[in-house]
């Protein structure tokens, strides 16, 4: 039987850009937060004399052969392994293809949780194997695959709140804001990475941002998201409780503070790609201003552009702020989704739509 598995979006709360590396990538300091929304990915796998690997997709725009991310991981965790096998991947995109949400390199992770299910690879089998070792140095060997496939793939197998450090890639675990209302807002328009990159080149080279000053900003900022997470989260104040999971409906912020504010960072964070985009995109600004509505009582916590875009976010105290937002946004002609941020818990708890072993 095929193993489906949710595959989550990604916003960033808060992104950090360095100059440029003579290696062509930059460094970054960014802290991502999955949501709620997802992809649907199934696997079906069986071991063979040779491998062979499939590919379909509901969107034709999804690619169906080895650039497809999720088709790079499966391949390289078979290797990695030293197994062989016959494995189907069906993306199921229930999430318009839209930059910045993490969505192929969600796919990525949630096609290998798919192929770990189908050939009997479990955190909780307790079984050490010859291919597999220990659980523990699989799931450090993972964290590598996943490096190697895209810089922020490794970010979907650890789940909730996440430092992301260097390329984007060396991610560690913060503790779990509580839930918050998401808009994520998906404008017509394309935002091409590498463009942005080449544009925040152009500015640090006119700012002069030296390679050393650079990496002292970048250290800095993750001393500042360090010390705000630390003192975060008290004992016994989740709002969430310790599922992580707040009933339907209710709102999220409840008589709580959120975290957001708590934590200090919705005061400072800020996303480097909007110096560089927003010139280039107005429409994209004017998309932040309306999820934002500052000055009113339906204000966003936070918004910002996700990742280089050209997804763009508003974090609200309450579901009715968050409709709000979406109202705001549909004269405009901008499609919205409403969704609610996904912490570390209910992530693992139900990545797993129905599983085939
Ligand atoms: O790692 P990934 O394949 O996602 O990166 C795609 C491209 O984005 C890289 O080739 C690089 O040009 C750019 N990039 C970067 N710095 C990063 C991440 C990506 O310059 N931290």
């Amino acid at each position: 039987m095929p193993t489906a598995v949710r595959s989550h979006a990604k916003i960033n709360l808060g992104l950090y850009i360095g100059a440029p590396r003579p290696d062509g990538f930059h460094a970054l300091t960014t802290v991502y937060q999955t949501l709620e929304m997802y992809d649907v990915v199934t696997v079906t796998a069986r071991p063979a004399a040779a491998t062979a690997l499939r590919l379909t997709s509901n969107d034709s725009r999804v690619p169906t052969d080895s650039r497809n991310t999720a088709w790079k991981m499966v391949a390289l965790a078979l290797d990695e392994l030293g197994i062989t096998a016959e494995v189907e991947i069906a993306i199921d995109k229930r999430l318009p293809v839209q930059g910045g949400l993490g969505a192929g390199s969600a796919n990525a992770v949630a096609a290998l949780v798919g192929l770990e299910s189908e050939l009997g690879i479990a955190q909780n089998s307790g079984a050490s194997s010859p291919e597999l070792g220990t659980w523990d140095s699989w799931s450090s060997r993972r964290l590598q695959i996943a490096a190697q496939v895209g810089s922020d793939v490794p970010l979907f197998l650890i789940g909730g709140t996440i430092l992301g450090l260097d390329r984007g890639q060396e991610v560690y675990p913060l503790p779990d804001l509580e839930p918050v209302w998401c808009v994520v807002a998906m404008p017509e328009t394309g935002v091409s990475t590498p463009r942005a990159f080449a544009d925040w080149d152009a500015l640090c080279a006119a700012e002069g941002l030296t390679q050393q000053a650079s990496a002292d900003k970048l250290k800095e900022l993750s001393r500042a998201y360090a010390s705000a997470f630390a003192g975060a989260i008290p004992e016994g104040r989740q709002g969430a409780g310790s599922s992580g999971v707040l009933p339907e409906g209710e709102d999220l912020a409840g008589p709580h503070e959120s975290a957001l504010v708590r934590t200090g960072i919705s005061s400072w964070i800020q996303n480097d790609f909007e110096r560089v985009v927003f010139p280039q995109h107005p429409s994209l600004a004017e998309i932040k201003r309306l999820l934002w509505a500052s000055d009113t009582p339906e204000a966003a916590l936070h918004a910002s552009l996700s990742g280089s875009g050209s997804a763009l976010f508003g974090l609200y105290r309450t579901c009715g702020d968050a409709e709000a937002a979406c109202e705001r946004l549909r004269p405009a002609g901008i499609r919205s989704h409403l969704t609610r941020t996904l912490p570390r818990s209910a992530y693992w708890r139900e990545m797993l739509l129905q599983e085939g072993h």
